[in-house]
């Protein structure tokens, strides 16, 4: 921990200047980036949300889906990490908010950072959809929760309490060059299957050679060579276009 001390310093600077957010767009709940008696681990392990109840001063959304940013790269160990954004609905669940976070907004998608020291990088997702099949009317509320999970299988969370609203409502705040952009320092991978068996199935999955039994469902690709960031990657399967406008947060 002590040779992050510097880099989490900057960061530290960054995020002030930057409203100290780590859901940048639409918001978040509050600062979880706390490691306390309360949290030994750090608040940002705590399921559902990072630590936090739901909160009352919710965030205006828009009801055909929006923008969504933040920035994964405030811990050390996190040279690569998966990414979900869910949406749970309404305020019926524990501690009045909602029943669960099961409705993925998102398909996952690989960060891949600079390095395994805490880096400074912003990613925007201009165009989140609403969850597949579902509907939403101005009013309602829901929470956004960003999942990320780190090498060693371990989550971190963070949500943003929501009350959706037209998409013209001015009460939604701007989405605009300083609070949802790409930092240049970031590459993404989409992840995916190579080889799948039906559930049902024996649980061999051969490669090569008869004797050869390998079970290796998942395939984690397009790492980053040294010199090409594999930016277009998961912005083609998302639809999305990314905006690349280097570290810029980092001055402001
Ligand atoms: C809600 O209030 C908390 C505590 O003041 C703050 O940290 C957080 O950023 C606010 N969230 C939104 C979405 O405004
Ligand atoms: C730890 O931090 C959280 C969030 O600020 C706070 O709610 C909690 O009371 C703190 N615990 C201690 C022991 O200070
Ligand atoms: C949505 O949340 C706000 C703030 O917590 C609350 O005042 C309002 O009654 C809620 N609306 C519904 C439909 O639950
Ligand atoms: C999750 O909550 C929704 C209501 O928001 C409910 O319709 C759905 O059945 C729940 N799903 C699971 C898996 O519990
Ligand atoms: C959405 O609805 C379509 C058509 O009914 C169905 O094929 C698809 O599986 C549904 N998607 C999800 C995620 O439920
Ligand atoms: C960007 O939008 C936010 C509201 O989300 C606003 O506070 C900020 O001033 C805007 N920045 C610029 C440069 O327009
Ligand atoms: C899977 O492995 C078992 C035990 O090695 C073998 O009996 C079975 O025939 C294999 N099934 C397939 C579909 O290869």
């Amino acid at each position: 921990m002590l040779s992050t001390a510097p880099i989490l310093a900057v960061l530290g600077a960054a995020a002030l200047s930057s409203a100290h957010t780590v859901i940048t767009y639409p918001g978040w709940r509050g600062d979880n980036l706390i490691t306390n008696d309360t949290f030994p681990y750090g608040m940002q392990w705590m399921y559902p949300c990072g630590g936090y109840p739901t909160t009352t001063n919710r965030t205006y959304w828009p009801t055909t889906g929006g923008a969504i940013a933040l920035q994964p790269g405030w811990f050390q160990g996190h040279a690569t990490a998966f990414m979900y954004i869910n949406l749970g609905f309404g305020t019926d669940g524990p501690d009045g908010g909602p029943p669960n976070m099961s409705n993925p907004m998102v398909s996952p998608f690989q960060i891949i950072g600079p390095s395994a020291n805490p880096y400074a990088g912003t990613i925007c997702l201009p165009e989140v959809p609403l969850p597949a099949n579902t509907t939403v009317s101005p009013g309602d509320n829901a929470t956004i929760q960003v999942v990320e999970i780190a090498k060693h299988g371990a989550a971190l969370f963070s949500c943003v309490d929501i009350t959706f609203a037209e998409p013209n409502d001015p009460r939604i705040p701007d989405v605009n060059a300083s609070n949802c952009f790409n930092s240049n320092v970031m590459g993404f991978a989409d992840v995916y299957t190579v080889v799948t068996r039906e559930s049902s199935a024996y649980p061999n999955v051969s490669s090569g050679g008869a004797s050869t039994t390998i079970t290796r469902f998942w395939y984690f690709g397009k790492h980053a060579a040294a010199s090409s960031w594999p930016l277009a990657s998961v912005w083609n399967v998302l639809g999305l276009v990314p905006m690349v406008l280097g570290l810029v947060w980092m001055v402001v």
